[in-house]
């Protein structure tokens, strides 16, 4: 092909290139070079197909761990999508639309986690299930530092906090001081001597100053804060408000109800409890009805704030066992 036969569009685009690499003062024509010898790209390199499958590696034989691991990793997955839906939203603040986009893509994300979660409740031997957990204690999905980073960048630390701390502790105070009043510190005691889990101080080792940072960085930029001062005086609150209805209902309720199911099918057997990995009192500290995690209070009435959780968890899990 001599220099004539070069099409218009090409040349333009060889051009903008130029430019584009010129401007960093790179040398186009080397990478084109680079080019010439680079192989095509593949979808198994694309979606690092092996190291992905290379990711489930159970502790025991019991082939139903693996299902365990791979849907902890999915769980993660959606968690981390979720995560970066929530990072977008402090730089689009005046944007309403927008906003509610995100939202609704977070409600998604949720909602498949919830609708999957029989993968839990129904597609694992109960026996199996109760043999490979031992070999993996005092781990637990309360160790997931994407869900409390979920929580920490939706709301104040004020709705996070232990209920029975809320009128006594100061909820304007410092992240450092509010942070060892959350629902699930005071939640992760173990149930035989009433001190703070393994479990608990592990992931608090490793955690907490990175959680406290977040919490001071989200302290007004988090959803609950963007919605109040950007997008709760417009045509499009109402929109807004259903979508933020939906989060609080998927995120602090159906699946905190889902996930409370499977402790019920696999560690509650009549009339004992068999003590959970992270060695918490599951009973009284998975149900929404007893935290009362609530990330936007002020969507909704005060008797809808007093019944959250309540009815569904009788109706629903304890009658059916
Ligand atoms: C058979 C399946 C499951 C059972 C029986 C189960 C059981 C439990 C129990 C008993 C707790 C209380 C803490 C403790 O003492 O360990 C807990 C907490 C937790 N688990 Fe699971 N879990 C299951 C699956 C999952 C999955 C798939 C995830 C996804 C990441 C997950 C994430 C969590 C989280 C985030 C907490 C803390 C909840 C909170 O603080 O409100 N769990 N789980």
């Amino acid at each position: 092909m001599d220099k004539t036969e070069i099409k218009e569009e090409l040349y333009q685009q060889l051009k903008k290139l130029d430019e584009k690499y010129d401007a960093m003062g790179q040398d186009l024509s080397s990478y084109l070079d680079g080019l010439l010898y680079s192989d095509y790209l593949t979808y198994w390199d694309y979606i690092h197909l092996d190291t992905l499958l290379s990711l489930q590696n159970p502790r025991t034989s019991f082939p139903d761990e693996k299902i365990f691991i791979a849907y902890h990793q999915i769980t993660e997955l959606f968690f981390k999508l979720i995560l970066m839906e929530i990072e977008q939203i402090p730089g689009e603040e005046g944007n309403t639309e927008k906003f509610i986009m995100r939202i609704d893509r977070i409600n998604r994300y949720f909602q498949q986690l919830v609708n999957s979660f029989e993968i839990m409740i129904d597609g694992m031997e109960k026996e199996q299930f109760l043999k490979f957990r031992m070999s993996l204690l005092p781990s637990s999905g309360f160790q997931s530092v994407q869900y409390r980073m979920i929580e920490i960048c939706s709301t104040d630390l004020r709705n996070l906090m232990n209920v029975s701390y809320r009128e006594k502790i100061d909820p304007d105070g410092s992240e450092d001081v509010l942070y060892d009043y959350l629902y699930w510190k005071s939640g992760a005691t173990e149930l035989a001597t009433g001190k703070k889990t393994l479990t608990l101080n592990q992931f608090d080792e490793k955690y907490s100053e990175q959680l406290k940072n977040l919490a001071k960085k989200y302290r007004e930029t988090n959803i609950w804060q963007v919605y109040q001062k950007y997008h709760s005086s417009n045509d499009l609150t109402d929109q807004a408000i259903k979508s933020m209805r939906e989060l609080d209902s998927v995120a602090n309720l159906f699946w905190p109800l889902a996930h409370f199911k499977s402790a019920v099918r696999y560690l509650h057997r009549d009339p004992n409890v068999i003590s959970a990995t992270g060695g918490t009192n599951w009973q009284k500290f998975l149900p929404p009805k007893f935290q009362k995690v609530i990330f936007f209070p002020d969507i909704w009435t005060e008797e809808e704030r007093n019944d959250w959780g309540k009815g569904w968890v009788m109706k629903e899990i304890l009658n059916e066992k």
